[in-house]
């Protein structure tokens, strides 16, 4: 399984240098092929040969390298699946925060969108100080992931958090981010996600307050499974580091223009965005000035997306989503037939931990056999048992 999978192993100038040697040992065992890139400082602490020795690989410390073949740093981020960058000194994720790229690792993280996984190693006071609490904190807003450090005695003598985590730990989380299947290679899924917002004027609009997460968590467990998708999205405030195609819209009607435009080469099709019925029937170039009158907007129908995908008669998988606030079941039931679902995954927004804002889903997936209720879970779950089931029903449809 783990067999072909790249993973660049990203080694900086900290004293835990020399256990990366252990990541780069354990990971070839499992078959993985991997890449080291040093900083000039980290070659202070352990020597590249050693990384060649036990990886079979040339060891890439300088990005001016006129020996290498293309862009070094280009060709490394394309070449990997996962890039690990561990130990991360406090200067690497610093570097990375503010979008340095003065030296090979900095330039190949800038130039990836693939998982980057950064496990920091330093003295506590360091990784307690505001300064890189802060940077950590922008770096996994824009989806960067952190393996945390470890609490305990310190090689500069200090007690407190900073060790480098657990190997056989960071293995496993670079492991299990190698295990992706390609049982949706070959297949284009659209998914549409986000809000959209119904502009009165340029700055007022009607919208709702989903965040896009669920959407964002389908096309993510899509992609695991070797799915091309096609994003469409809504506002939010997701960093967009899938390996997707993005086309971001604003009005319900950019994004049924979006999906008509795209529908004819998926082969399924997830509206997961909370799309809005209504707009205003007049847009206003300029802000509307404030008077002491009342304002009337009259709103108007917006296109119904998957009812028009519906009528189009494709022969593609389709699931659709029900936000219900009462009589959830019942309205979700009348959905599936209406629009020619496939399977309708159902939620109560008002029910607890479900709905807009937060992390977590408690949904009912239905289709033509019936109602399979599923427990409190996160979003990321719920988006694998949705991509399960859109696999099954790709493959029973034979397509
Ligand atoms: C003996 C020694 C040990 C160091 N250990 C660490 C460390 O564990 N973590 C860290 O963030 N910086 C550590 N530093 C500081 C980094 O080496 C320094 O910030 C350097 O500029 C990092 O460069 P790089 O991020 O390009 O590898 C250490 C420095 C010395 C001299």
């Amino acid at each position: 399984m783990l067999k072909g999978k790249k993973v660049l192993l990203c080694v900086t100038g900290g004293i835990a240098a020399y256990k990366s040697l252990d990541i780069a040992s354990s990971l070839s065992k499992k078959g993985v092929s991997v890449d080291v890139v040093m900083s000039d400082n980290a070659t202070k602490f352990v020597t590249p040969l050693s990384f060649e020795a036990i990886t079979s690989n040339p060891v890439h410390i300088s990005s001016f390298d006129m020996d290498f073949q293309g862009i070094k740093h280009i060709s490394l981020a394309k070449n990997s699946d996962v890039i690990i960058i561990a130990p991360a000194t406090a200067n690497a994720i610093s570097k990375l925060a503010c979008g340095l790229a003065d030296d090979l690792i900095s330039l190949t993280v800038l130039a990836t969108n693939k998982k980057v996984i950064i496990a920091p190693a330093m003295n506590v006071l360091m990784y307690e100080s505001k300064v890189i609490q802060d940077n950590i904190n922008i770096l996994k807003k824009r989806g960067y992931s952190f393996i945390e450090p470890e609490e305990g005695l310190l090689a500069c003598g200090d007690f407190g958090k900073g060790k480098l985590a657990n190997i056989n730990h960071i293995v496993d989380v670079i492991t299990e981010n190698l295990r992706v299947e390609n049982s949706l290679k070959g297949k284009t899924v659209l998914v549409t996600t986000g809000a959209t917002r119904e502009h009165l004027d340029p700055v007022r609009f009607l919208s709702n307050p989903s965040t896009g997460k669920m959407g964002y968590s389908v096309a993510k467990a899509l992609i695991d499974k070797g799915a091309d998708v096609i994003l469409v999205t809504g506002k939010t405030n997701i960093p967009k580091n899938l390996n997707c195609k993005f086309i971001e819209v604003c009005s319900a009607i950019e994004m049924r223009d979006a999906v008509i435009d795209n529908i004819k080469n998926v082969d399924a099709v997830v509206f997961s965005a909370a799309v809005a019925d209504y707009r205003p029937e007049s847009y206003f170039d300029n802000k509307i000035k404030k008077s002491n009158d009342d304002l009337t907007v009259n709103l108007v129908r917006n296109p119904d997306i998957a009812k028009e995908v519906n009528l189009l008669g494709l022969n593609l998988v389709k699931v659709g989503f029900a936000a219900e606030t009462q009589n959830l079941i019942e309205n979700a039931q009348e959905k599936l037939s209406k629009k020619g679902f496939d399977f309708i995954v159902a939620n109560n927004i008002k029910s607890k931990n479900a709905g807009f804002s937060v992390d977590t889903n408690k949904a009912s997936i239905i289709d033509k056999y019936g109602v399979t209720d599923y427990d409190v879970m996160t979003k990321i779950e719920l988006a694998r048992i949705i991509a399960d089931k859109l696999e099954k029903v790709l493959k029973d449809k034979c397509m």
